[in-house]
């Protein structure tokens, strides 16, 4: 077995020398202060999912029901919680200058609220050191999804105001323990499509929907609770920020920002209607979030189509919202075309996608065995929207990868093809005034993935589940990322450095 493992590795790193070695582009073509880096959520990476007072989070749950398609869980996963030195120091060895992670609120604050957890807090203090004594900058994401199950039973999570007290406990706790080191923070991971998992379709915990929407979800309601736990969500955030402009940016120095999944969208044709249907859906996936953040209140059109169904906002809570994101984290994977549905307004009841009134396609000739198709173009393109729309603020690109099946080789040239695509049109973008401060891949390791457990992968390293310590090993992405980060010059030494690890 290790035979053929570095037998490949030679043969992979003998390839990696003959053609990839980021000819076209490197990292010394973007701006110095501009962050490279690679990233992971809590859920999906750490495992220790009941050790040392950890207690379940609403994820924990659902895994635990059988909703992942492979009826897998997070319970061991890398298992990053006891591997976290080794972790890093592939990190090191592939040049990455930041890492993108989010912290398990019930891992630090076992209740929800009140007393913190010292082995929680041990650990994150732990990863976070070992990280700036490496030379890596933490990027911490608060809440990746993975809400402590006790505040989902006692309040029903995002859909109860009670949630913005609580959440900015959690907020203080970590600000207080961890921003004397960690100046990048994130609220929230894709909350723009995560209540639509969640809330309208329940497909993610916590598993709502109401008939004709959705998967046969025993409780919810699909027409109002999308908006009402986005509400919730954007008086969450501007509450952390407050909390942490009033009292710890004058000491730390920080940034607060907020991640939102970002499609890049092209109409499906040239007509009227689907290019005012793609600034429509524009609205409705981005200006949910973005426009109160940044302008005060929802987009015209989504108060329109979502009628009495969207809360509105106070005076006093509109002027809390705008502003309060010093920047936006995006995830781009993929473009969508969009075809007008006007039809759809017709009906009753109607959910978030109904007062969308789009039809979302692919390109079917575009997708290649279940990756995700190769459309570049839309880095910039999205890019280019958003800086035209709002102003061009500050932007992290916190995720954008290939997926591949986790068992396809070792010698994955289509995400390397992927990554150096995506990133080659960053670069436009940038050169073009994007201000994009910084780019992630998804992900690091290979992990637990959320909708199809450990059937499908995005990670620059292997990970083989199957193996009683969970033995990483780098992909070909992992050494052509760590060429474009190093520089050409520096290539065969990463290479040389990987052989004497592995
Ligand atoms: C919902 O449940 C019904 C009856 O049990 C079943 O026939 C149907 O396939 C289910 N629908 C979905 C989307 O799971
Ligand atoms: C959803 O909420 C709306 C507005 O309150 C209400 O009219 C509708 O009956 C509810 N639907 C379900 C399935 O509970
Ligand atoms: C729409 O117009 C743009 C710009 O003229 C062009 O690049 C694109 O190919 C057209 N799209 C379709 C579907 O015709
Ligand atoms: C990889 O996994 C897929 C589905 O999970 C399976 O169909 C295929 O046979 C596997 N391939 C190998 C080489 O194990
Ligand atoms: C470059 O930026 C300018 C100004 O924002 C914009 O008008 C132009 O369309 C952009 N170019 C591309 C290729 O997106």
């Amino acid at each position: 077995m290790w035979r053929e493992v570095c037998w490949t590795l030679f043969i992979l790193v003998v390839r990696a020398k003959d053609g990839i070695t980021a000819e076209a582009i490197s990292r010394e073509d973007f701006p110095s202060d501009f962050v490279f880096g690679s990233g992971s959520s809590a859920y999906q990476v750490e495992g220790a999912a009941f050790d040392d007072g950890r207690t379940p989070s609403i994820w924990d749950t659902f895994t635990h029901s059988g909703k992942v398609l492979d009826k897998s869980n997070g319970d061991i996963s890398c298992d990053q919680y006891h591997k976290y030195k080794e972790d890093v120091k592939l990190m090191v060895d592939t040049g990455l200058e930041a890492y993108r992670f989010s912290i398990s609120w019930s891992r630090l604050i076992p209740n929800g609220r009140g007393p913190v957890n010292p082995k929680g807090l041990q650990y994150y203090n732990s990863l976070i050191s070992e990280l700036v004594n490496q030379g890596i900058q933490p990027h911490v994401t608060l809440l990746h999804y993975d809400l402590p199950q006790t505040l989902e039973d006692e309040y029903q999570g995002w859909l109860s105001q009670k949630i913005v007290k609580d959440f900015t406990a959690y907020a203080d706790v970590c600000f207080r323990e961890f921003g004397d080191r960690v100046s990048h923070w994130t609220t929230l991971n894709e909350p723009n499509v995560y209540t639509l998992g969640a809330y309208d379709m329940g497909f993610f915990p916590p598993g709502r929907c109401s008939s004709p929407f959705g998967f046969n979800c025993t409780e919810g309601n699909s027409t109002i609770e999308p908006y009402i736990a986005t509400h919730n969500m954007l008086l969450s955030h501007a509450s952390v920020a407050r909390l942490y402009k009033k009292k710890y940016l004058a000491k730390q120095n920080g940034f607060i920002g907020i991640n939102i999944f970002a499609f890049y969208l092209v109409p499906f044709t040239n007509t009227t209607e689907d290019m005012r249907a793609t600034r429509r859906a524009n609205d409705f996936y981005i200006g949910w979030f973005m426009d109160p953040l940044m302008f005060g209140d929802y987009p015209e059109i989504v108060k329109k189509n979502a009628g009495s169904r969207i809360p509105s906002f106070t005076p006093s809570q509109s002027r809390q919202v705008q502003g309060s994101a010093d920047f936006f984290g995006l995830n781009h994977y993929i473009t969508q075309y969009i075809q007008d549905d006007p039809d759809s307004l017709n009906n009753e009841p109607r959910d978030f996608q109904g007062d969308m009134a789009v039809k979302l396609t692919f390109r079917a000739d575009r997708i290649p065995n279940g990756e995700l198709p190769f459309i570049p173009s839309g880095m910039q393109g999205v890019l280019e929207y958003v800086k035209q729309t709002y102003g061009n603020p500050p932007i992290y690109i916190h995720e954008n990868g290939q997926v591949t099946s986790h068992n396809a080789s070792l010698n994955d040239m289509s995400r390397v093809k992927y990554l150096e695509g995506y990133i080659q049109s960053l670069l436009q973008a940038v050169r073009n005034g994007s201000d994009v401060r910084g780019y992630f891949t998804w992900s690091f390791l290979d992990v637990f993935e959320l909708l199809s457990g450990y059937k499908s992968s995005f990670g620059l390293f292997y990970v083989d589940f199957n193996s009683p310590d969970l033995k990483r090993f780098p992909k070909l992405s992992a050494y052509w990322y760590s060429n474009f980060l190093k520089g050409r010059s520096s290539s065969s030494n990463s290479k040389d450095q990987y052989l004497s690890d592995h």
